[in-house]
């Protein structure tokens, strides 16, 4: 086994890891740091995200109305000490990310451009044509090259933290290109492992995004928050899920249904404001986008193809030259997966999952409660996204949670708790599980394929749009069954170089600790909130949850959900708003 020691490390090398690692680097230059990651950062699904960023620039904007589009948007769930953070160093983190190069769409005189988008009631959503995140990932990527301190471990799996006397203090890791196992000290630990879309059959996330950290974190001993709340983008493309930007609609796409209907107009998504800043009603928060589809369905409105049912988002009208110029990515996504040209032809589209605003519980500062761990991104719940993130939210989360996560972790760092002396036997003992539970394991009767899919299943049918008391009990049997069935896998690759095989059984493992949360969470919440809806207890209910789930593992690796207080500084629970 080979031996490595820093001071922070950092897990996951997409916009929240890389954010991170440079505050460390920049606030003491002494402090070795390193990022580890899965795939190589360039790869991490950030590079994947489209539309915008959020954060106030305009004249007429105020930090305030960004708060409150996010905690009216977020169903009153959101910690207001957080989101009040985020909303204030959201444009210092847009402006700092311009210096290091990162190339905004601009006003024709040069002014940065920014476009409405779901729920935000000004316009404040900084873009780089529809290529946002790509240009965000390029932009910390190489930011990150030029300091000296940041050493990276890419292509390196951790399948363990480890903790002793009540901190976290490394990682172990798998190198995939040789098989070799890592042990790394580190002062701290930020996990920055992105979302975990991937336990659902449909969703818009990447094959990496599996809720590693979450588990990782869960494992040991950090609890996770609000993992009911699953957010379903309304317009993902049918059978690959791959996302078409709200930005789409934000330039003044249209949903219709099979006779060519705005539906949207037939539904509630929140209390109309007075005073409409913004032009449509496509532009609702996701959550009640998403459950409007679900109804229209229901009035067999909706069009039906080999992979479901799905309606139509029409572009047509706005032109070659307004999508070229600012969704050019959407007519390049439907040219190649859908042979469709939407200058032309509508785009067939249907909600699908595409973000967890629940995940490792932190502070404001990106601290868990476990000692020396720290999480920042999608894989946190800090929480400034409640039961509803708004789109172009968490581009610029990663940025300002990232940097402070960082910072609170090189503080932690530079106080220097020394390595306890098990650690080393506690990484030979993870090293010999990987080996007799997996490579050397032979004759299992089960298949990892078949497991997942049978969690895809009881995912999508339990935990969708809609939930209930029985389904939701049902899934919780379900999954525990397919936990004890995980223990009679074996795999059919026993090498050591790119052993994907290897890989998949480990991830299988992360989202079915993930999977639990979120189903636990979600049966013991009785109310209706955001993108969780019971059908069985359909209104929200403040008196009895107005409240943070937390999952921890309990007895027999079951998870036990606990609750936390909402923190309400200014704004106090309400009617959610909506312009239009
Ligand atoms: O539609 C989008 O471009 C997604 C943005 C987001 O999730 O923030």
């Amino acid at each position: 086994m080979d031996l490595f020691s820093c001071d922070v490390l950092v897990v996951g090398g997409g916009g929240a890891g890389l954010r991170a690692a440079i505050a460390v680097a920049e606030m003491d230059p002494k402090l070795r740091v390193a990022v580890i990651s899965k795939v190589y950062p360039m790869r991490s699904h950030t590079v994947s995200a489209e539309g915008g960023a959020a954060a106030v620039i305009k004249a007429g904007d105020s930090l305030d109305e960004h708060a409150y589009d996010t905690i009216s948007g977020g169903d009153w769930l959101c910690d207001q000490d957080a989101v009040e953070a985020f909303v204030r160093e959201a444009p210092e983190e847009m402006v700092r990310l311009e210096h290091w190069g990162c190339p905004w769409s601009r006003e024709p005189d040069g002014h940065i451009a920014v476009r409405p988008f779901g729920g935000m009631k000004r316009e404040r959503t900084w873009f780089a044509a529809d290529k946002t995140g790509f240009h965000m990932l390029h932009t910390l990527f190489q930011t990150s090259l030029k300091y000296e301190p940041v050493r990276r471990y890419d292509e390196c799996f951790v399948t363990k933290l480890l903790v002793d006397e009540g901190r976290c203090q490394g990682v172990v890791a798998i190198e995939l290109a040789t098989g070799k196992v890592l042990a790394i000290a580190a002062g701290a630990v930020i996990v920055c492992t992105g979302g975990c879309g991937k336990v659902f059959p449909f969703t818009t996330n990447a094959n990496i995004k599996n809720g590693d950290g979450m588990a990782l974190a869960y494992r040991a001993g950090a609890p996770l928050k609000d993992m009911e709340f699953v957010q379903y983008h309304p317009t993902g493309l049918p059978f690959t899920g791959i996302l078409i930007t709200e930005a789409a609609r934000s330039e003044g796409g249209w949903l219709l249904n099979k006779d060519g209907y705005r539906y949207l107009q037939d539904y509630d998504l929140g209390k109309p404001e007075p005073k409409p800043v913004l032009r449509s009603m496509e532009l609702g928060p996701r959550d009640r986008l998403s459950q409007a589809f679900v109804k229209e369905q229901e009035k067999g409105r909706t069009l039906e193809g080999p992979y479901g049912h799905y309606v139509h988002l029409d572009v047509r009208h706005l032109g070659e030259k307004v999508i070229e110029r600012k969704i050019p990515f959407v007519r390049e996504l439907c040219l190649k997966y859908m042979n469709i040209d939407p200058v032309r032809e509508m785009i067939p589209v249907r909600p699908v999952v595409h973000y967890m605003m629940g995940g490792i519980s932190t502070d404001t500062q990106g601290a868990t409660p476990l000692r020396g761990l720290y999480a920042a991104g999608e894989a946190a719940c800090v929480s400034i996204n409640g039961a509803n993130r708004l789109g172009s939210n968490s581009l610029t989360e990663l940025l300002v949670f990232g940097a402070r996560a960082g910072k609170a972790a090189a503080a932690f760092a530079a106080e220097g708790g020394s390595p306890s002396p098990s650690l080393h036997a506690q990484a030979q003992d993870e090293h010999r599980r990987l080996e007799e539970k997996f490579l050397r394991k032979t004759g299992g009767k089960e298949k990892i394929a078949t497991l997942r899919s049978e969690m895809h299943q009881t995912m999508e049918t339990s935990a969708g749009i809609y939930r209930t008391e029985p389904t939701l009990k049902d899934a919780a049997g379900k999954l525990q069954s397919l936990q004890d069935r995980f223990e009679d896998v074996s795999l059919d690759d026993h090498s050591y170089t790119f052993n994907t095989d290897l890989t998949a059984a480990l991830e299988l493992s992360y989202m079915l600790d993930v999977a639990q949360t979120i189903v636990q969470s979600a049966l013991e919440r009785r109310e209706s909130r955001g993108s969780h809806q019971r059908t069985d207890h359909p209104q929200r209910d403040d008196g009895a949850f107005l409240k943070h789930s937390l999952a921890s593992r309990g007895e027999g690796g079951r998870p036990r959900i606990a609750y936390a207080p909402v923190t309400i500084t200014r704004w106090p629970p309400g009617q959610r708003v909506y312009g239009r």
